[in-house]
């Protein structure tokens, strides 16, 4: 096989930002925005990245520099990926000569869809298909969460995961525990701020806002983490009210660790006051997207109270197939 076409779904944070980070669960959703990639087998060694989104085009360089020297930004992770599945797997005895990879978004990268982690996980796939590694998913995952490692130094993988294995997934940090939640849907709102967030910033942030009283943060991701066990109950009783109750309840503490902004606060109580069963930010916070759960009934009241207050409704499903083959 010399040529391929991977695709992977953008993931939704439901509950449990930033305490995921320190060994505890989250809910997440895949959402049905894929990225994809098409690894191509070249005759040159020559590794070439298109990748139009994050602005990367005409890149190319000799591929056993693929990982070294100076590399772009937006070709960060497919290279270091590369590098990764290569140090590990037998590519360059399958395949003799160089590779070209175009990646294209279905979404924005400013969403905070996790366009970077469905990118690795697309490429890591690909490779795995076109050198007949015939990798499993938990590889796939670990290949792809070891490189968002490299590039970013800390993250818990929930992206990764949810890009691999798709649907509703219960994860502890690094994957230490991953649970597809056998739901058929969620009653999903998603209102974009309109405000791009730097996920490694806010992380960072929390930890200094919380330099001298590091008992309170402690707390403050125990009581997300039994929000986040408290909501799985919910999610898998279909309890949607209960389960927006709990998302109020993880909002407070996420605006305690400061990492809400003005504009999602908005958004935030526009939906709620709209009748939302509860809402949400979802992510590192500091913008990217806010959520809310509604019924059928309020749904177009929430998402006009959303737009009213400055946010852009996007049109999601949740539950998405995980990584696939396209062609
Ligand atoms: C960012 O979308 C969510 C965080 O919990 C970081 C992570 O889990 O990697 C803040």
């Amino acid at each position: 096989m010399n040529r391929i076409t991977v695709s992977a779904p953008g993931k939704l944070m439901l509950l449990g930002e930033h305490a995921v980070v320190y060994n505890h669960p989250c809910l997440v959703t895949a959402v049905d925005q894929r990225m994809r990639a098409t690894v191509e087998v070249l005759n040159e060694n020559i590794f070439e990245l298109d990748a139009p989104d994050v602005k990367i085009t005409d890149y190319k360089k000799s591929i056993d520099q693929v990982g070294s020297g100076d590399i772009p930004k937006g070709a960060k992770f497919v290279e270091v990926a590369v590098k990764n599945f290569a140090d590990k797997y037998p590519l360059f005895t399958s395949i003799k000569g160089g590779l070209k990879i175009s990646t294209v978004s279905e979404f924005s990268s400013q969403f905070g869809f996790g366009s970077s982690s469905a990118s690795t996980v697309c490429v890591v796939k690909a490779l795995s298909e076109i050198s007949q590694s015939n990798l499993s998913d938990e590889e796939i995952f670990k290949i792809a969460y070891k490189t968002v490692l490299d590039i970013q130094g800390k993250g818990s993988g929930f992206d990764v995961a949810a890009a691999v294995y798709g649907g509703v997934l219960y994860f502890v940090t690094g994957g230490a525990k991953i649970e597809k939640l056998d739901i058929k849907n969620l009653p999903l709102v998603v209102g974009y701020s309109g405000v791009k967030a730097n996920t490694v910033t806010l992380m960072n942030q929390v930890k200094e806002k919380f330099a001298d009283n590091a008992d309170r943060l402690a707390e403050i991701y125990s009581l997300i983490d039994r929000l986040v066990e408290s909501a799985k109950k919910e999610f898998l009783a279909g309890a949607w009210d209960r389960a927006g109750q709990l998302m109020n309840e993880n909002q407070k503490l996420l605006v305690e660790l400061g990492v809400s902004i003005r504009k999602l606060d908005d958004m935030i109580s526009a939906a709620t006051g709209a009748g939302a069963y509860g809402a949400k930010l979802s992510g590192a916070g500091g913008g990217d997207c806010m959520i809310a759960f509604s019924s059928d009934e309020k749904r177009a009241d929430v998402e006009d109270a959303i737009r009213d207050a400055g946010g852009e409704v996007i049109k999601v499903a949740p539950n998405a197939e995980g990584v696939r083959i396209e062609k």
